[in-house]
């Protein structure tokens, strides 16, 4: 753990020192990922969430590694799992599948109710480390989960949310830079900007493969929120990838666009008819 610690610090440096002027984290818990809703919000957090209702996020699942919660991920079919790069990946090292794990089906962090063992890891072959896109793996389970009501896949957009669209994002990442992880699955709402916007105002070097999700202050995605879900219109559009600056700043937060990669998805999960 404490290697992993470093090892992400390490990465992190290197992107801060690399990419001038847009100081951007990534989101495990590990590192750094923060989440906003768009000014108007009151309640609880992510940073600033509200706490899930049973069903809500059906797809949401929590990423173990080595028992510990480090990520989320989204359920795409009965037997795979889409996450972040960065999650299992540190530098040039795969994290070996037999050291993660999945829970799924529930909104309490602790509840071990599904908890399913990953059989393969797939990390997209053009991530390259930080803040240049295609933070995307798929995981392979080792056994298909059994859908109910609180269990299930979402469908992968074809299309990015429209400019300045309402777009849900959840997690049980920290509820505050360097805070604790949520117990309860926490969700906000997060605003679609256009890449326009986001490269003049925000990030020069955005990505061609990330997208940007604005929230006000004391919102947004934070540490252990990594890998997880942004939704619109009941599909997935989005997969956490960093935040800028740091949690709870009133600044996008990057997510991988699910539009851009779908088609690398699809083939390596075996989504054949997707
Ligand atoms: C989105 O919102 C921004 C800021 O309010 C505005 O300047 C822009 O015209 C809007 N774009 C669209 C497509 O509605």
């Amino acid at each position: 753990m404490s290697n992993r610690c470093s090892m992400q610090l390490l990465v992190n440096l290197l992107l801060l020192a690399l990419s001038i002027g847009d100081s951007w984290q990534q989101l495990t818990t590990e590192a750094d990922l923060d989440f906003e809703e768009p000014g108007f919000s009151i309640g609880p957090r992510i940073v600033g969430g509200r706490r899930a209702r049973a069903g809500q996020f059906k797809h949401q699942v929590s990423l173990r590694h080595r028992g510990q919660h480090t990520c989320g991920g989204s359920i795409i079919s009965r037997n795979y799992v889409l996450t972040a790069a960065h999650c299992v990946q540190f530098g040039s090292n795969v994290v070996p599948a037999n050291q993660l794990a999945i829970q799924a089906g529930s909104l309490n962090l602790n509840s071990h109710e599904t908890y399913v063992d990953v059989a393969k890891v797939n990390v997209h072959p053009r991530y390259n480390g930080g803040g240049v896109g295609y933070d995307v793996a798929v995981l392979r389970l080792k056994s298909n989960l059994n859908f109910n009501a609180n269990m299930g896949s979402i469908e992968l957009a074809r299309n990015d949310p429209p400019t300045n669209s309402s777009v849900v994002i959840s997690g049980w990442g920290a509820i505050y830079h360097g805070g604790p992880i949520s117990r309860e699955l926490l969700y906000i709402q997060v605003l679609s900007i256009s890449r326009n916007q986001c490269t003049s105002r925000y990030m020069r070097n955005l990505p061609e493969t990330t997208m940007c999700l604005l929230h006000g202050a004391n919102l947004g995605a934070c540490h252990g929120d990594s890998g997880g879900p942004a939704v619109y219109n009941n599909q997935l559009v989005g997969v956490a990838s960093f935040v800028l600056g740091g949690c709870g700043r009133e600044a996008p937060d990057g997510y991988e666009r699910v539009s851009y990669l779908r088609n690398w998805i699809v083939a390596n999960a075996e989504l054949g008819s997707a």
